[in-house]
């Protein structure tokens, strides 16, 4: 019989996906949308960048490269760990992967059995789920609330850890609620990691993207033993606007890295050649040249949060990192999918529905768009809600 895969099948499709499919039909009847739902920043790649792609093209760098990237990024990346992060990664330490999500992909189908365990906090990022059971292991998530900050405790950590537990999915700052873990926060999960005998993924990709003072740690950074099972994954796409190259990496023991490249070889090959160029010079990029986001995002976000503090029975945590707000739509009497779906008929403003992200009655509102955008998208919101 002609079938897909039973695993496959099960796949959810993506929420993101669906709404700006149908805010694209919306907009094509000449409905004017004012788009939140976006994952990605508004800004161009910096010029130095798309130089050092195009100058790899001119000189005939278009060539398969070894599957784990070229040398001279996997030093750079080397080098920007230890700058950065104080983490000690040897350049046969790191995987060069066509984008984060590919580098934690490949990460879970290495380290999961079938009926294996990863532990995850809720609201989490769309994908990981997903991602947990196409390597036929089972997410289990920890639920987290505005009241914990979104933030896990050890207890619940250690509540939820069973024999067959795996992995800690760790993202911060996270995406969709902007919650940043503290080095203290951090620390104290760590020693639980090791306590438990499990590995840690740390999902960074957000860590320059900070509020308010906060400060990004790595948690592979807490000594020996928890840099021993723990693979920190990060990327270019969203530090210097690069969601299109499609470059991420991440470090890690030598017997993961082996297992990565080994499965990535297979698989996809090497990362894009002249994207890894582009990313060398983004990484490489002395501070001044590098993109400044943090400017235009910090207005856009208090924008955002002055006048979602208007609307009564919105409640929202006012994010420390990424360029999310996550609100609680539960006032209203109304779940996330109905509360999404009726804003954007009503109004054409779109949002992402919790539900995607673990939480019946959360909507994300992404800021990384324009001031004019923020201020229109708002006062419809305003408009929706109070004419509920
Ligand atoms: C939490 C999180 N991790 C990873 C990624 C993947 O990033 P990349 O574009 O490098 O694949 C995203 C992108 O939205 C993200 O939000």
């Amino acid at each position: 019989m002609i079938r897909l895969a039973k695993r496959v099948r099960d796949l959810s499709s993506s929420a993101t996906l669906e709404m700006t499919a149908r805010a694209r039909q919306l907009a094509a009847q000449g409905k004017p949308i004012v788009n939140f739902a976006a994952g990605e920043l508004d800004f161009d790649t910096p010029d130095f960048i798309k130089k050092a792609a195009i100058a790899a093209l001119d000189q005939g760098f278009t060539k398969y490269t070894p599957a784990a990237g070229i040398a001279e990024l996997k030093e750079a990346i080397s080098e920007k760990f230890r700058r950065e992060n104080g983490l000690s990664y040897a350049p046969h330490q790191i995987v060069v992967s066509c984008g984060a999500k590919h580098s934690l992909f490949n990460l879970i189908q290495v380290l999961c059995d079938a009926g294996d365990e990863v532990l995850f906090p809720s609201p989490y990022w769309v994908s990981y789920p997903e991602m947990v059971r196409l390597a036929q292991a089972i997410p289990v998530t920890i639920p987290t609330s505005p009241q914990s900050q979104y933030k896990i405790t050890t207890d619940q950590l250690r509540q939820k850890i069973t024999s067959k537990t795996r992995l800690l999915l760790l993202n911060s700052p996270s995406n969709p609620t902007g919650t940043v873990y503290s080095e203290e926060e951090l620390q104290a999960i760590a020693n639980v990691i090791s306590e438990k005998d499990l590995f840690c993924i740390s999902d960074e990709i957000y860590e320059k993207i900070l509020y308010e003072g906060a400060k990004h740690y790595s948690i592979a950074s807490f000594g020996k033993d928890i840099n021993c099972r723990t693979a920190t994954v990060n990327g270019v796409s969203k530090s210097f606007s690069m969601t299109g190259w499609r470059i991420g990496y991440f470090g890690a023991p030598e017997w993961v890295v082996k297992a990565v490249t080994n499965y990535q070889s297979h698989s996809t090959s090497n990362p894009v050649s002249m994207s890894q160029k582009g990313a060398l010079a983004a990484i490489k990029a002395d501070e001044k040249e590098v993109l400044n986001l943090l400017a235009p995002l910090q207005e856009r976000r208090s924008l955002m949060l002055s006048e979602l503090g208007t609307i009564k029975n919105i409640q929202f945590f006012p994010p420390k990192g990424a360029f999310y707000v996550f609100c609680d739509v539960s006032k209203t009497a109304m779940n996330s999918v109905t509360f999404a779906t009726r804003l954007l008929e009503e109004t054409g403003v779109v949002t992402v529905p919790g539900e995607a992200f673990g939480d019946r009655y959360g909507i994300r509102l992404s800021f990384a768009v324009s001031m004019s955008d923020i201020h229109e998208g708002m006062k419809r919101l305003k408009k929706f809600v109070e004419g509920l």
